[in-house]
């Protein structure tokens, strides 16, 4: 019902529940706050947020966790209210050591913001003029304690249990010994996610690769992508002289609602590193020497042409890294299917999620998730599958569980897996099946399902389904597993309660006829619960950032089929960017063995891998950081990767590279991320 409120002589109309501050943002008021983030239950510690309300008379409201009432009539800074926030600061400071001039947090602390506003310029209530002295606790590798900067805002805390399911740290001690701490005051050893440190309003909790390091002010922010996985969350790097000094989660826009998970905040040492190629790198007998990117990029086409030449266009293979951009993938692409004839191009990690999405295809006609991650929140279900989802895909995970611990009557949650894990932890139903086992776990609640009527088993092509099924035996599944058979039973009540269900088949590693199947009887379910809609259907993530992408553009060659070819002696001539086959692909560092009938090696990479040892000519590539492109995300979302400086050295972006190779073999496919994109939107539907 809605209901209407004047604040600050703006009458604005809100939903019933709707707390002050909401309705104040609504009409474009700013109200304080210091212990607030819209992700949370309000908490009402810091009092910043109070205001005056005309119906409550002397009685002073707290915004952040009041719903308006019909009428009322809110005063939101009012000189009352200006004291008492200036009180309310004096307060805080009371234990606050004013280091800003070495405080990391410095320039962008809440703390500092608001002193700043309401300018208590001296404290009247100095306790025994004393400081908290707790050493400051550097004990983590990422995450920098000092308690004495403690605003008691609960923030972290609040944070890493409600938001990440975690629950590493919390308020330990009373009055005014109370602070941030954990259990047993260990060191952090959590999933270290950061979206503590990144709601901490004042330089209590700071990343160490931040410290010290740079000042806040003088950092640039460019908004990206993540290059990890495939959920696609949405970043800012700042970063300054072509250094990044921190990542950020994009909170402007929805995709990942602030979050990231560990490798998207803190993995980004690499960008930086020392040991990044330079230089281009051309064999010269029994070395590898330094030469121009003209002589490198000629030997390159040279390798790739001759084998072709030779021995055929079946000679020559690419293995790409399911981080280039679309564009990236166009160009190579082109060049290897128009200028060299070969088809065999393929992603080391294609096989973790491409027989999943041929499987979505032919059950539903895309290629890829059946609805976005919003659908997460409306749907009342959600069944898991597979190793372990918080390593695969963390923020949808998390995103998971949070729901699900959130609505605890509302939704319900079933992981079929080997690994009970986090989403095992807060599952209604956790059916230990080992990864062989998983397809056939999930046909046992259907059979389940079917037996009882409790759901509907007509959709097309459904006979050959219903005939697998009957074959399935519950009781020797259940003994294989080592579970009673009501297990299946518990699953097949849950969906049958709740069935605007999202499945999440998450993939295994080169098991791709078991993935398929995973997928496969995953969109059975889905058919039985009623079709795919608004809440119910398929989300089908990937280990790597712009696999959608890949799949998306055609390239569906398994890596295992490369890896045949080349072990069979057919491969001739091998481009690998940023793949090395030893690391990347099952086999390791055996296959340098079999590298022996491969006459031409290129190495197109970041760092210097292994395998460049055997090769034929090595290009340093750039960064994420240091192009522009799109990636395509799990939720077949399309997102743009920003430049945020030039390449560092001597390197080149993959795409800049691809077009001097594409120019050198005859036929220029130009790097121009925007001309590329428009193409691949003539050729893909829905780009
Ligand atoms: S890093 Fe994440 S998991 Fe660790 S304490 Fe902070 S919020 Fe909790
Ligand atoms: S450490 Fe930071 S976020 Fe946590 S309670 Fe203290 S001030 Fe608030
Ligand atoms: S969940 Fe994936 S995309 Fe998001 S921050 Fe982590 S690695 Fe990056
Ligand atoms: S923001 Fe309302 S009490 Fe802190």
């Amino acid at each position: 019902m809605a209901i209407k409120v004047t604040i600050d002589g703006v009458e604005v109309e809100v939903e019933q529940g709707t707390t002050v501050l909401q309705a104040a943002r609504k009409a474009g008021i700013e109200i304080p706050t210091l212990c607030y983030d819209e992700r949370l239950a309000p908490f009402g510690a810091c009092r910043l947020c109070v205001v005056q309300v005309e119906q409550m008379g002397a009685r002073l409201v707290p915004a952040c966790s009041s719903p308006v009432v019909d009428g009322w009539i809110v005063h939101t800074d009012t000189p009352l209210l200006q004291k008492i926030r200036k009180t309310v600061l004096e307060l805080l400071l009371v234990h606050h050591p004013l280091d800003c001039p070495i405080c990391d947090k410095a320039g962008e602390c809440k703390l500092q913001q608001l002193a700043f506003r309401y300018g208590p310029d001296r404290n009247r209530f100095l306790y025994g003029q004393e400081r908290f002295a707790d050493p400051v606790d550097m004990r983590s590798p990422l995450i920098e304690r000092d308690t004495n900067r403690c605003v008691l805002c609960g923030l972290c805390a609040r944070m890493c249990e409600e938001f990440q399911s975690v629950g590493e740290i919390s308020f330990v001690g009373r009055g005014f010994t109370s602070r941030i701490g954990t259990v047993w005051d260990r060191t952090l050893d959590c999933e270290f996610c950061g979206q503590c440190v990144a709601v901490c309003p004042v330089g209590a909790l700071t990343p160490k690769t931040f410290k010290y390091r740079v000042r806040a002010w003088e950092l640039e922010s460019t908004p990206s992508v993540c290059a990890y996985c495939g959920v696609g969350c949405r970043i800012v790097l700042d970063h300054k002289g072509g250094t990044v000094y921190r990542v950020r989660a994009d909170t402007d826009v929805g995709v990942n609602i602030g979050a990231l998970c560990g490798k998207g905040r803190f993995g980004f040492g690499y960008i930086n590193s020392d040991e990044r190629l330079n230089t281009p790198l051309v064999r010269k007998g029994e070395e590898l020497v330094p030469a121009g990117w003209d002589e490198a990029v000629a030997a390159l086409a040279d390798g790739l042409k001759s084998a072709a030449d030779r021995y055929g266009p079946d000679s020559v293979a690419a293995l790409i890294s399911g981080r280039l951009t679309n564009e990236e993938v166009y160009q190579i692409r082109t060049i290897f299917r128009e200028l060299i004839g070969s088809d065999n191009i393929a992603t080391p990690t294609a096989d973790g999620t491409f027989p999943m999405l041929d499987a979505v295809r032919e059950a539903f006609g895309i290629g890829a998730s059946t609805l976005p991650y919003e659908a997460l929140d409306a749907a009342n279900c959600y069944v898991v599958l597979g190793y372990d989802l918080v390593a695969s895909n963390p923020v949808v995970a998390n995103r998971i569980v949070r729901t699900r611990r959130r609505f605890y009557e509302e939704k319900r949650l079933i992981l079929i897996g080997p690994k009970r894990g986090k989403v095992g932890v807060y599952a209604d139903v956790w059916i230990p099946a080992p990864a062989r086992l998983i397809p056939d776990a999930l046909a046992a609640v259907l059979k389940v399902m079917l037996e009882r009527g409790w759901a509907s088993f007509d959709f097309e092509n459904s006979d050959a389904f219903k005939q697998g099924l009957a074959k399935i035996d519950i009781g020797a599944l259940a003994e294989a597993l080592q579970v009673e058979p009501k297990l299946f039973e518990d699953a097949a009540e849950v969906l049958h309660g709740f069935s605007d269900a999202v499945v999440v088949p998450a993939g295994f590693a080169f098991a791709p006829d078991l993935n398929r199947r995973m997928a496969e009887v995953s969109a059975n379910l889905v058919l039985a619960l009623g079709g795919p809609a608004r809440s119910r259907g398929m989300l089908v993530l990937s280990d790597r950032a712009n696999l959608q992408g890949i799949y998306d553009q055609g390239i569906r060659t398994s890596p295992l089929e490369i890896l045949r070819k080349i072990e069979s002696g057919t491969i001739k001539a091998l481009y690998l960017v940023g793949v090395d086959p030893t690391v990347h692909l099952p086999g390791g560092r055996r296959l340098l063995d079999v590298m022996g009938s491969v006459e031409f090696i290129a190495v197109q990479d970041l760092f210097r891998t292994p395998i460049a040892n055997l090769a034929g000519v090595v290009l340093p590539a750039s960064s994420f950081a240091e192009k522009s492109g799109t990636f395509t995300s799990g939720e077949r979302r399309v997102q743009k990767l920003n430049r945020a400086f030039d390449p560092v050295g001597n390197s080149r972006p993959d795409g800049a590279i691809f077009e001097a190779l594409s120019e050198k073999l005859g036929g220029k496919v130009e790097w121009n991320p925007a001309a590329l994109f428009a193409r691949i939107a003539g050729e893909v539907e829905s780009y």
